[in-house]
């Protein structure tokens, strides 16, 4: 088992920079794809705060396809270029979105969200997938979130062959 320390910090820097640690601990010595999404998702999941969903899409052909991930069983095949992930997918942009209400094309896959954080996932030049995170909460994530989880996905990223 490896146990999670959920940061009480307040400041995200710091609590990105203690996820980071974690995270680098956590997928150390092991380069299977599914494994290391799976404990990647269940570490952002516990140990941010208002967040009811956190996972992983990986990109098969022109689509988007569920990877693991915590919360809610969510929708499985999302086209490039449709809701906040394809969007992701499409611009190789981060989207954060403060109302997911206001976003044109949003799909919702659990009607509690009201926010979402998608960091765009490339292996050299070869976009992987993307890294979705939800919150309840309207306004959850902020620039500092952007910063923090996209240094969170270079962490996995570097983890894959
Ligand atoms: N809301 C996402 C779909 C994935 S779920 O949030 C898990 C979107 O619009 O792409």
């Amino acid at each position: 088992m490896h146990t999670i320390d959920i940061p009480v910090t307040t400041d995200k820097r710091e609590l990105y920079a203690q996820l980071r640690a974690q995270l680098t601990s956590l997928l150390a010595g092991e380069r299977d794809l599914v494994a290391n999404a799976a404990n990647t998702a269940a570490l952002l999941y516990h140990a941010l705060p208002e967040v009811n969903w956190a996972g992983f899409y990986f990109l098969r052909g022109a689509e988007l396809v569920l990877g693991p991930f915590q919360g809610q069983p969510a929708c499985v095949r999302i086209p490039l270029g449709k809701g906040v992930c394809g969007a992701a997918a499409q611009t190789g942009q981060s989207q954060l979105v403060p109302d997911v209400h206001q976003f044109p094309g949003h799909i919702a896959c659990d009607t509690a969200s009201r926010s979402e954080l998608v960091v765009p996932l490339r292996k050299g030049a070869a976009l992987i997938g993307v890294l979705d995170l939800d919150s309840p909460r309207a306004g959850r994530f902020e620039p500092a979130d952007r910063e923090g989880c996209e240094s969170l996905a270079e962490v996995f990223l570097a983890a894959l062959d």
